[in-house]
């Protein structure tokens, strides 16, 4: 989503910000601009489309100046064209803001019958006309119309703002959305997060939910919602180290990828004692001994993570889940139980949906754990207990070594929660922890596959339609591999409990169809090739993914088009080793079409807004 850099420094800032905002490009974005103060007057630049086309305008138009802001835009509010595109400005000001203003209608009313005129589509440009307003009619200063406005704004969200005449002094606000000041020699910075500043600094201090500040060459001061002045502690940000580079992959995507084997471990490591062969939770966690229930909840990706998690609580721990997507879970009038938990999964931390259904848990009383990839993120911060999945940065839109990650943590979790209720012994709970700490090098040898998937995906970027079925774990795994391909890839895909099959998508079944199945060689088994069967009879054309001996018995009844031979892993884990070639086959497939594999049209990373 939107991306916020702000500089003020001793010499020209635009290429700096442009540098800033190129690290933020991993969000999604489809417009983007930068404005500066230069001789003492207020300028800007914005372009449609990728940072190369705002490159470009300022190579023509160059921009001058030792202060500015500058903002990558992931339409919500008015198409991506440059009237409304970032920074929004008057003669007075200029604004760069990520997240919504959910009484702009109102505002943008009132402003317009005290004879105000706008510009763009956007909800933005209600606060640099508002902060105009009180700065011109009311007399007030910079500080106080800023001070002013956020009084009046709804909404959740992140601005920064600098002023005509005004060459040292930035105000930024954080209600919602991050914001992270950093800290120079005889400069200061900000971003949306520590990336988009790694190449300036690595002080870095984090605004706290509803702060505001006022930045200057020098230093800054940071005042909470009750306008306080308040310290934020400074942290040292491994940012730097942890991006940018591609490590010779061709894509942000492939890398992470192949990262799956290492980051899993590094996952597993944090809660696997293996010579006890224990599962070990972090102190403050979860006391699911009491439970009554486990309420999960996530958006996309981390959906499904959390789904097949809910296949692991049931069976191990003998736990009721309840789960839904995010977006739903917040206006649901649910029944919550008396000793209930809520675990929250989120890569980012910072996804609208998950953090409203996080605050509308604790609301009732449930306790709140959180498996997360952002320790710093405010949802890992609201959270009572927080599991963190030792991924990295994944700044591929499309999520991958983050999913295997949150798979690991919430592997780990059930399993404890199985032990704490006693429906694991010390037996079972070492021979899962043996089978965890193989995955590791499972994970390795389903890449290995990868120049067979690059073989299939040429034919699969023919279709114009993909079905991926599976049963039990398989089920979540075949929607996410689903999401993967139409994600990234563009072809129209869904996956299905095989079971459903019968229930309408049979009816989408032709030759020109291919059907992705996820067999593991688990109980289901028989079943789901049954179902494979049913599609290859109407002249379906299947990819089976299974075990070496599953494909041998699939084959009897009919071989399937294309066969990917996966390794043998434990029944209950396979969505570990069936992601891998889910991702690849959508990676591909993806490049095969020449689609923007690391920023797909349409997409954001991190969704801040509702
Ligand atoms: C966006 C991303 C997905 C991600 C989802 C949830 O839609 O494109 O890859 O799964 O948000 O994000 P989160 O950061 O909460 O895991």
């Amino acid at each position: 989503m939107c991306g916020i850099v702000g500089i003020i420094a001793k010499a020209e800032v635009s290429g700096p910000i442009l540098d800033g905002l190129k690290r933020l490009e991993y969000r999604g974005y489809d417009s983007s601009g930068i404005a500066t103060i230069h001789a003492g007057r207020l300028e800007r630049r914005r372009a449609v489309g990728k940072l190369q086309a705002l490159e470009q305008t300022l190579r023509e138009r160059p921009l001058h100046g030792a202060i500015g802001i500058g903002h990558t835009r992931w339409a919500t509010h008015g198409a991506p064209n440059v009237t409304n595109a970032h920074p929004h400005a008057t003669e007075t000001i200029a604004v760069v803001h990520n997240g919504i203003i959910e009484n702009f209608a109102e505002l943008r009313e009132s402003l317009i019958a005290k004879g105000v005129a706008f510009e763009s589509e956007t909800d933005t440009e209600v606060i640099p006309q508002l902060i105009n307003h009180l700065l011109v009619s009311h007399n007030m200063s910079p500080v106080e119309a800023f001070q002013g406005a956020l009084k009046k704004l709804q909404g959740a969200f992140a601005i920064a703002a600098i002023f005509d005449g005004e060459e040292d002094l930035i105000l930024c606000a954080r209600r919602g959305s991050p914001l992270a000041l950093g800290r120079g020699e005889g400069e200061r910075f900000l971003g949306s997060d520590a990336y988009a500043l790694a190449p300036f600094t690595n002080r870095i201090t984090y605004l706290k939910e509803g702060d505001w500040a006022i930045i200057r060459q020098d230093g800054w001061q940071i005042f909470d919602a009750t306008d306080t002045e308040v310290e934020r502690r400074e942290q040292l940000s491994d940012a730097a180290s942890a991006l940018i580079d591609k490590g010779g992959y061709r894509h942000f995507m492939a890398k992470e990828i192949h990262e799956q084997p290492e980051v899993i471990g590094h996952t597993l490591s944090a809660y696997i004692d293996p010579v006890a062969r224990k599962v070990t939770l972090p102190d403050r966690a979860l006391d699911f001994k009491n439970l009554e229930r486990l309420t999960i909840s996530a958006c996309g990706t981390a959906f499904y993570a959390g789904q097949i998690a809910k296949y692991w609580f049931e069976e191990w721990a003998r736990l009721p889940v309840e789960i839904d997507i995010a977006s739903e879970l917040r206006y649901r009038v649910l029944p919550w139980p008396k000793q209930g938990a809520a675990l929250f999964i989120s890569q980012s931390g910072e996804t609208a949906d998950t953090l409203a259904a996080l605050r509308e848990a604790k609301a009732h009383g449930q306790q709140i754990g959180a498996v997360i990839n952002v320790p710093e993120s405010t949802i890992a911060r609201e959270a009572d207990a927080c599991f963190p999945t030792n991924a990295g940065p994944e700044i591929g839109v499309a999520s991958t070594k983050a999913f295997t990650c949150q798979l690991a943590t919430l592997a780990c979790l059930a399993l404890a929660a199985g032990v704490a209720r006693g429906h694991i012994d010390a037996k079972r709970e070492g021979e899962l922890v043996d089978a965890l700490l193989e995955v590791p090098r499972l994970a390795l040898e389903a890449i290995t596959l990868e120049p067979q998937i690059e073989q299939i995906a040429h034919e699969l970027a023919q279709a114009s339609d993909v079905l991926y079925l599976g049963r039990g774990v398989s089920f979540p795994l075949a929607m996410e591999g689903a999401l993967k391909l139409k994600e990234i890839s563009y072809i129209h895909a869904e996956g299905y409990g095989a079971g459903e099959l019968k229930h309408g998508p049979i009816a989408l079944i032709d030759e020109k169809v291919p059907v992705i199945v996820l067999a593991p060689d688990d109980r289901l088994f028989e079943k789901t090739v049954s179902n494979m069967q049913e599609v290859m009879a109407r002249g379906g054309c299947c990819l089976l993914m299974s075990s070496a001996a599953g494909i041998e018995r699939a084959k009897r009844g009919g071989a399937p088009w294309q066969s990917l031979v996966i390794p043998d892993i434990d029944q209950a884990l396979s969505p570990f080793v069936y992601a891998i070639p889910a991702q690849l086959l959508a990676y591909h497939t993806a490049l095969v079409k020449g689609t923007d594999v690391d920023q797909p049209r349409n997409l954001a990373k991190s969704v801040t807004v509702e």
